[in-house]
């Protein structure tokens, strides 16, 4: 009877464990994830699918310890197990009997066990300090090839800034060329990078690349990385930094030499400025019209199909001059641009942007995603941010300090509406937005 209902409750909790399995096996498995993926651990964010060497050795180092934790859980496991078949009572009697005499003080097992531990730990020591090395800084053989670039983090986005590439200033002078969160390097030469903060604690990472490595404030962190191919990787502030800190995303996009070359090229010029005959009538109808200001359910954030099979042509192809650019409706949403106050947070150099709170737009149409990677940068989904930036990224400055302003402080903080957009105003800023190639 007693062992009845004992084992009630245990079959009621195997049944629960399934079902919890199931619904998560379910929930991965209709949630978009290839079922590949899964199960070679292998996607976006993969540490295990690795495309340069600081990752690569970051991997095999986990892999070294790997290796002696499971040799160390074998061993001790066969011998627990050994002992524990060996020496059990085999009646009643020998249950009860004394233990035999217990053994002690045998100087060849205790120094041969302790002898055993140290050999274990510098196996593990010693590719620890090599890649501690290793990964501190770009080896001497490769220094003078490296890029520097110095990452900032900001709540909730990042700013990279080329300090040798200096750009021509509208004001006159020079100053190094800034960009936002998407990373441009060329592949196959190392990059270091300077990990600053403007605030919180960030953390730098690119599973795929390298990583992680804190932003902290008040002090010059810094970590390198090279691909080895032409790639799109994915990139993750690593360390909880507010409301939004699980979307603040970023990308690094490696390109072959020539076609880095010519990116920087272009991103040194001027802002790209589009030539109109005269404005869109800004209460007109708009154009396009989205069905997208009604938002997703939640917050499904999925990129097309076409972006998710090959994001580095998706991005090539975010490059080109959008051929249906209607110039009056670009010179109209430069003119929002202006009215409505991003210019005072917002950087479009050679055009009226000057602000430095928000990320630099100069070439924000040339990107493949916006709002710090968490949308792909398609009109749709630029109308959508605009439309409602809290709803995609809770608490992000664009919506609280642009479009509502704080009354008082403190907790009698009250948010006041700064400026509305309706939906033809959405349209022609979409498209200036988006002419920034
Ligand atoms: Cu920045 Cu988490």
């Amino acid at each position: 009877m007693l062992h009845m209902t004992r084992t009630r409750p245990a079959h009621r909790k195997l049944f629960r464990f399934a079902t919890a399995f199931s619904a998560g096996l379910s929930l991965v498995l209709t949630s978009g994830c290839k079922l590949a993926e899964v199960f070679s651990l292998s996607g976006p964010q993969s540490t295990m699918v690795t495309a340069g060497p600081v990752a690569k050795a970051q991997w095999d180092l986990f892999m070294v310890t790997v290796y002696v934790t499971t040799f160390i859980f074998v061993v001790v496991g066969a011998v627990l197990a050994y002992t524990q078949i060996k020496f059990r009572a085999r009646s009643e009697a020998a249950e009860k009997s004394e233990p035999p005499p217990q053994g002690h003080g045998n100087p060849l097992i205790e120094i041969g066990l302790i002898a055993a531990s140290v050999a274990l730990l510098v196996i593990i020591a010693i590719p620890t300090v090599r890649d501690i090395w290793y990964t501190h800084d770009v080896p001497e053989a490769e220094k003078g090839n490296a890029l520097d670039v110095t990452a900032t983090g900001y709540q909730w986005w990042f700013r990279f800034e080329y300090p040798t590439e200096l750009v021509k200033l509208p004001t006159g002078g020079e100053a190094p060329l800034v960009t936002g969160n998407e990373l441009v390097v060329p592949a196959g030469r190392p990059v270091r990078v300077h990990l600053r903060t403007i605030d919180v604690i960030h953390s730098f990472w690119i599973p795929k690349l390298a990583g992680k490595v804190d932003m902290m404030p008040n002090r010059d962190n810094f970590l390198w990385f090279k691909a080895d191919r032409p790639g799109y990787f994915y990139g993750q502030c690593a360390e909880y930094c507010g409301e939004s800190h699980a979307i603040m995303r970023f990308r690094v996009i490696a390109l072959e030499p020539a076609d880095y070359d010519k990116w920087l090229a272009n991103q040194k010029q001027p802002a790209r400025s589009v030539t109109a005959k005269s404005l869109a009538v800004a209460a007109a109808t708009p154009r396009v019209q989205f069905a997208s200001l009604q938002l997703d359910d939640g917050r499904a954030l999925a990129s097309s199909p076409d972006f998710d099979a090959n994001p580095l042509a998706a991005w090539k192809k975010m490059q080109e001059v959008e051929k249906d650019e209607d110039p009056a409706l670009v010179a109209t949403g430069r003119k929002l641009f202006s009215e409505k106050t991003c210019v005072s947070c917002h950087t479009v150099r050679g055009h009226e942007g000057i602000g430095i709170t928000g990320p630099d737009l100069t070439r924000v149409g040339a990107r493949s995603t916006i709002a710090a990677g968490v949308l792909e940068n398609t009109k749709e989904r630029v109308s959508q941010w605009l439309h409602d930036p809290v709803h995609f990224k809770p608490g992000n400055k664009m919506y609280f300090g642009g479009y509502m302003v704080a009354e008082g402080a403190g907790d009698d903080v009250k948010w006041k509406q700064n400026f509305t957009l309706n939906d033809p105003e959405i349209n022609a800023l979409v498209s200036y937005l988006h002419s920034l190639k």
